[in-house]
């Protein structure tokens, strides 16, 4: 079976469209829409038959949980024990929004949508068609990434296609999402905040509203023995078919750097790819250079990370270098994702960054 593609965007939503995609779901079926940070692949959350057959088309292991997508906040209340004051607080300032937060489940929730925790992870996406889906849905839809699992996330439909297009039964297209890499994640089952994945609501914008906030042990030091509390976080992700290594130091020192590896590969008559920005694209002569964006509008990094991530699956190279991205803002999340793909791989060249 092929899935069927409807095209439509929030200020023109095919209604029609939209109430087939929530009866398919509501029999147990598998709808990829998109939301403002990257496209989900949707199932009923409150059916544990649907959460099997996520899993199954991701070809995700079963002890990674899912989020709950929700389109008001009068649906927490079902599917949470309580709401720390302070989530509120969170709520009311980035919900709708790209982010997630993980609190007690209640017993509506079924243990194949949770990985078998007593948690659950909830969202309330900004994105108009993702609402509209959810409603017609009946309020509670279970979505992860809608890539094949380690694959990087779907930014468009024709990626959910790539990857999915045989295992479920419709995708939404609703063009390119807006931010590109996936929610702010923030576990308020402990005594103070804790950041699971950071995204583009940053520690500081959480801080802000928070006070204290902490970032998880398993993501400030992910070589060491200490696993990430989100299941997902502790996997080899988003990584490309070539061997990804991280160049890090002077901009002078880099661009050096990288050019002298795709000299070398030359001689050995191979090619290398090679992610620069806007700021560095004319300095190498050689390798297959893709631009990922401008260092000076730091969103356009993280939007167009995956897609570039899957652009090098297509090219003949032998590996690929990237220059790092610690922005100020987004830095963190962009560098969480990159570091993920390439398995931590990075060559410091002499001068600091
Ligand atoms: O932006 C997003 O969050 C996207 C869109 C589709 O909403 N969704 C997404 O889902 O990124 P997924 O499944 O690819 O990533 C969810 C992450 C995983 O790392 C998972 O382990 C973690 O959230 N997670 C989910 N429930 C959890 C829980 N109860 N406790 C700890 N981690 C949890
Ligand atoms: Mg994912």
């Amino acid at each position: 079976m092929r899935a069927e593609i409807v095209s439509m965007t929030a200020d023109n939503l095919d209604e029609n469209a939209i109430a087939r995609a929530g009866e398919i779901l509501k029999k147990g079926g598998l709808v990829a829409f998109p939301t403002e940070t990257v496209y989900g692949l949707g199932g009923d959350a409150l059916n544990p038959l649907s959460s099997k057959k996520i899993y199954a088309a991701k070809g995700r292991p079963s002890d990674n949980p899912l989020i709950i997508h929700i389109a008001d906040m009068d649906s927490l209340d079902r599917i949470v024990k309580e709401v720390p004051e302070k989530a509120m607080l969170l709520a009311e300032k980035f919900w709708p929004g790209p982010l997630t937060m993980i609190f007690q489940k209640s017993d509506q929730v079924p243990m194949e949508t949770t990985g078998g925790l007593d948690s659950v992870a909830v969202r309330f996406p900004s994105d108009g068609v993702a609402a509209a889906l959810i409603r017609a849905a009946g309020g509670y839809v279970a979505a992860p990434s809608a890539n094949t699992s380690g694959r990087p996330s779907p930014t468009t439909a024709e990626h959910v296609e790539e990857d999915l297009g045989d295992a479920i039964d419709m995708i939404i297209d609703g063009g390119a999402v807006g931010i590109g890499l996936e929610s702010t994640i923030v576990d308020f089952t402990e005594e103070v905040p804790v950041v699971l994945r950071p995204g583009y609501i940053s520690l500081e914008m959480l801080k802000a509203v928070l006070g204290e906030v902490r970032m998880d042990k398993g993501l400030i030091s992910p070589d060491s023995k200490i696993h990430p509390k989100a299941p997902g976080m502790k996997y080899r992700h988003y990584a490309p078919k070539a061997e990804l290594s991280i160049v890090e130091g002077e901009t002078e020192a880099v661009t050096e750097a990288i050019n002298r590896f795709a000299l070398a590969a030359e001689e050995r008559e191979e090619q290398i790819g090679i992610i620069a920005t806007e700021e560095t694209f004319s300095r190498y002569p050689r390798g297959i250079v893709k631009c990922i964006g401008s260092r000076e509008e730091e969103e356009t990094i993280a939007h167009n990370l995956y897609e570039v991530l899957r652009e090098f699956d297509q090219c003949q190279v032998s590996e690929i270098y990237s220059e790092a991205f610690y922005t100020p803002r987004m830095g963190q999340a962009i560098m969480n994702r990159l570091l993920k793909a390439a398995g931590h791989k990075i060559i410091h060249v002499q001068g600091e960054k």
